[in-house]
């Protein structure tokens, strides 16, 4: 339904305003009696099997929304209604910020890709914390902080410490968003220098805590392989605990758009397919290095069911959605989900697995997934 009726409607807007009208939508149907309720029979399927236990967390399914969706955190019980496991909102700022001119958005349809340059447009702290304060039903939320673009980079951490010791009660985990808008500087953003210097002070202020909160690192793709395994190695020892890998990508190999539109279009971050065979080489590569129990979310290109398996087999812990989720509709997570209970119920034979989870016991044969419509799978 979504692919024949409604991504037709929405991609005749422009990309954000079909934005602010699912998130408007949504809110809506979250404030009728009843809707949210459902969304969760329309969509969400709970079965034990798809159960994963990662980094001290219990999440009823492995594949949560990537940060950038709800920024802002105003949707999070509707995106839980619709089938996520998790959703991680921001990245959120300090201070409350435009982002860059528009247009900053753009599709790609010819390669299922977004190209976006926004800048990190956010609401601020205050309004995060007024909403992540709204009671939620357990819906588990990962937090992606980030610094205020007109924070110098040498008082970058300055930022983060702020967001997370004023967000730290608020939310389940946290990932440290350390990309920035252009190619240039992305390699400084990821030094171990840069790294620690953000990082320890957030790991010094959780020492003090009662409660632990997870903190991760999102990295980009296009670093090296050598400054991924740099990266990993300093992450495996430090408190860190996790990677999420990967943002989106400044290259443009390999696109069916023309040349003459791309220069139209710009700078930006590349997302969704022609990022899927980048992401996973990381996440294997990651998962390699940092051996089987270091957790990992694997994000970048994944568009279909098949390509959720193929991130949870290259290694992730979990996994996240943005691109695919805009292309393909809320189907894409219930599809998953069933395709995932099917593997479960029926193994591929044996292949080593090298997995961060603490997954629950196989689903026993007998019992169907936990759904309320029989939608036809396409
Ligand atoms: C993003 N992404 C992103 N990531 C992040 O850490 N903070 C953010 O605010 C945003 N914002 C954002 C906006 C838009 C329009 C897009 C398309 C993406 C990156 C996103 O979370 C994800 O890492 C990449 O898009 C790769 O995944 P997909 O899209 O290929 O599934």
């Amino acid at each position: 339904m979504y692919r024949k009726l409604i991504q037709p409607i929405l991609f005749a807007l422009s990309i954000e305003r079909a934005h602010r009208l699912v998130m408007h939508l949504l809110r809506l149907a979250g404030s009728i009696p009843g809707g949210r309720w459902l969304l969760r029979k329309c969509w969400a399927i709970r079965h034990p099997s798809l159960e994963r236990e990662v980094f001290g967390i219990r999440f009823p399914n492995p594949i949560g929304l990537a940060a950038g969706f709800d920024t802002d955190a105003e949707a999070i019980r509707e995106f839980a209604a619709l089938g996520f496991g998790f959703v991680e909102v921001g990245t959120v700022t300090p201070r409350p910020q435009e982002g860059n001119p528009r247009p900053r958005v753009f599709r790609l349809t010819k390669d299922h890709a977004i190209i976006n340059r926004l800048g990190l447009p956010n609401q601020g702290l205050e309004q995060m914390i007024e909403r992540l304060r709204r009671p939620r039903n357990g819906v588990i939320v990962g937090c992606s902080i980030g610094r205020n673009t007109s924070t110098p980079s040498a008082d970058a951490a300055g930022d983060y410490l702020r967001l997370f010791r004023n967000l730290y009660q608020y939310a389940d985990y946290f990932t440290v968003n350390v990309s920035c808008d252009n190619g240039y500087c992305e390699a400084s953003a990821h030094t171990t220098d840069h790294l620690l210097r953000i990082l320890t002070p957030l790991f010094e202020f959780r020492r003090g805590q009662n409660q632990y909160r997870p903190i991760l690192l999102k990295i980009a793709p296009d670093l090296s392989d050598e400054e991924i395994d740099r990266i990993t190695d300093l992450v495996v020892d430090t408190p860190l605990d996790g990677i999420v890998a990967t943002n989106g990508t400044h290259l443009r190999q390999g696109l069916r758009t023309s040349r003459e539109s791309l220069d139209h279009i710009g700078s930006g971050r590349l997302s969704g397919a022609p990022l899927r065979r980048r992401s996973l080489e990381v996440v294997r590569r990651i998962r390699q290095r940092a051996g089987a129990e270091y957790p990992i979310i694997g994000v970048g290109g994944v568009m279909s069911p098949a390509d959720v398996q193929e991130m949870l087999d290259a290694g992730a812990s979990l996994v996240q959605l943005y691109t695919g989720y805009v292309y393909e509709g809320p189907s894409l997570v219930k599809q998953a989900c069933r395709q995932l209970i099917d593997t479960r119920r029926n193994p591929a034979p044996a292949t080593p697995t090298l997995s961060a989870t603490t997954e629950a016991p196989a689903a026993p044969p007998e019992p169907h997934a936990t759904e309320t419509t029989e939608e036809k799978r396409s």
